[in-house]
């Protein structure tokens, strides 16, 4: 009988706090900060990195829900009496030019778990308590199983301000924290997450009007890729009293963590699935503190088991994958977006790959996938590479990924922009 993969490893968020893996210190300072009454919650990393499984995690503590934190060993951290939330939760996508667009699309969010709208209280809407989590400590939050006859946006608590989204928003959540809040839930906030924030185009003031939102009853907090806050919201100087507590910056994690997602995996697979030992080890190690990248290799592993009809991972079967990978057989989405980087040009996947082999300077933990150029010149024409100046628009532009980007400040200077591309083409064979 096949083995289904998805039951110890996964490429998606994850929600599930049974799932997490390590993160002790980030989930210390998730508990700080839900229950620190004002300020701004900020979550930055790479692409990845594990941003948005931490902001599920940080979503079911301020429901109240502990688990995890009483697993990693931080329960003396929690108060006697946390403060609890109901949440919203939004991923923002590119299409987003300013804030208030954003607000606007947090007006109009029909998702029944997660949007700011299900909350809104109306006459014939349908809300029901219900649980994110297995865990029986788990804290409610509510979702929306009738949306009632009069549509969607009829409300009669809230009022909609034609032409002006701030007040309206400030309506929806004021009628959210009276009714559903404090009234029905008896919480002490809400809590409105905004995930890939960075993809909004234009983030002029957005600071301040997070600012301005922001109160005991309603908190932020804010998510996507970027090496510290300012990354997220360019007026930052705005948000900066709010901030002392809640900055929470993912990075790579450590080959302990990293192992430690197989041996979850082996207890989630219920002794369907044995690992050889010192295979977890080399997994993480091919992984280099990326967790998808670690899930994504793991998957593969038990679909080569399924194919063998066998359940232990050995070196036999990693080297399979291995091999598979090489080959660019392993895992089609990474082998796509490689394929579009280099186009038809055999010169420019050599240069590719020189770039992604090349040692990173400065290990500085903020500067991991930054590339010189210049550094791969020579290399490049003694293999006899041509015009590399016409070689290189390709891996910078949009269109095509992209594979690269420039930073602005050092001339030559590039950053793998997604750091499991980057160890794809190191492992894959050119
Ligand atoms: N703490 C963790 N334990 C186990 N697996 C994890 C953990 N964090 C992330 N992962 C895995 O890593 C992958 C990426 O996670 P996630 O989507 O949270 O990252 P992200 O930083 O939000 O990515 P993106 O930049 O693409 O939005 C997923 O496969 C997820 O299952
Ligand atoms: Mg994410």
């Amino acid at each position: 009988m096949s083995i289904d993969a998805e039951i110890g490893f996964t490429a998606d968020v994850i929600r599930d706090p049974s799932r997490f893996v390590g993160r002790t210190e980030l989930i210390r300072n998730c508990i700080l900060a839900i229950n620190s009454p004002t300020g701004l919650i900020s979550v930055f990393g790479k692409r990845g990195v594990g941003k948005s499984s931490l902001l599920r995690q940080l979503q079911q503590m301020a429901l109240g829900e502990y688990t995890l934190a009483r697993h990693a060993g931080l329960g003396n951290l929690i108060p006697s009496k946390p403060r609890t939330y109901l949440t919203v939760y939004y991923a923002c996508d590119s299409m987003i030019s300013n804030g208030k667009e954003l607000l606007s699309r947090l007006c109009n969010d029909q998702n029944p778990e997660d949007g700011l709208l299900r909350l809104v209280p109306n006459d014939g809407k349908e809300i029901v308590e219900f649980t994110r989590s297995k865990e029986v400590s788990a804290g409610a939050d509510l979702k929306v199983i009738n949306w009632g006859a009069k549509g969607v946006e009829s409300s009669k608590y809230a009022r909609i301000v034609p032409d002006d989204i701030v007040q309206t928003f400030g309506n929806f959540v004021e009628a959210v924290v009276a009714h559903q809040v404090k009234g029905r839930m008896k919480r002490d906030a809400l809590l409105i997450i905004l995930d890939e924030f960075d993809v909004i185009e234009n983030k002029d003031g957005i600071g301040s009007l997070i600012k301005s939102l922001t109160t005991p009853d309603v908190k932020f907090a804010v998510c996507g890729i970027g090496r510290d806050l300012s990354d997220l919201i360019h007026d930052h100087a705005s948000v900066e009293r709010l901030i002392e507590q809640g900055v929470l910056p993912v990075r790579p994690m450590p080959a302990s963590e990293s192992e430690a997602i197989i041996t979850t995996a082996s207890e989630l697979f219920k002794g369907a699935v044995r690992f050889e030992p010192g295979v977890a080890s080399k997994i993480a190690d091919i992984g280099q503190g990326y967790p998808y990248f670690v899930q994504l290799v793991g998957k593969q592993c038990i679909n080569e088991l399924n194919a063998r009809c066998t359940d232990l991972v050995d070196d036999d079967v990693l080297n399979k994958v291995l091999d598979d990978l090489k080959t660019g057989k392993a895992f089609p989405a990474l082998e796509s977006a490689y394929q579009l980087a280099i186009g038809s040009s055999s010169d420019r996947q050599l240069l590719l790959h020189l770039l992604a082999e090349q040692e990173t300077e400065q290990p500085r933990s903020d500067e991991i996938g930054r590339v010189v150029l210049k550094n791969t010149r020579q290399l490049a024409e003694e293999l006899d590479i041509q015009y590399i100046d016409q070689l290189m628009p390709r891996l910078v532009d949009k269109r095509y990924g992209p594979v690269l980007e420039s930073i602005p400040e050092r001339r030559g200077t590039y950053e793998f922009v997604n750091p499991v591309l980057r160890q794809y083409i190191r492992l894959r064979a050119l």
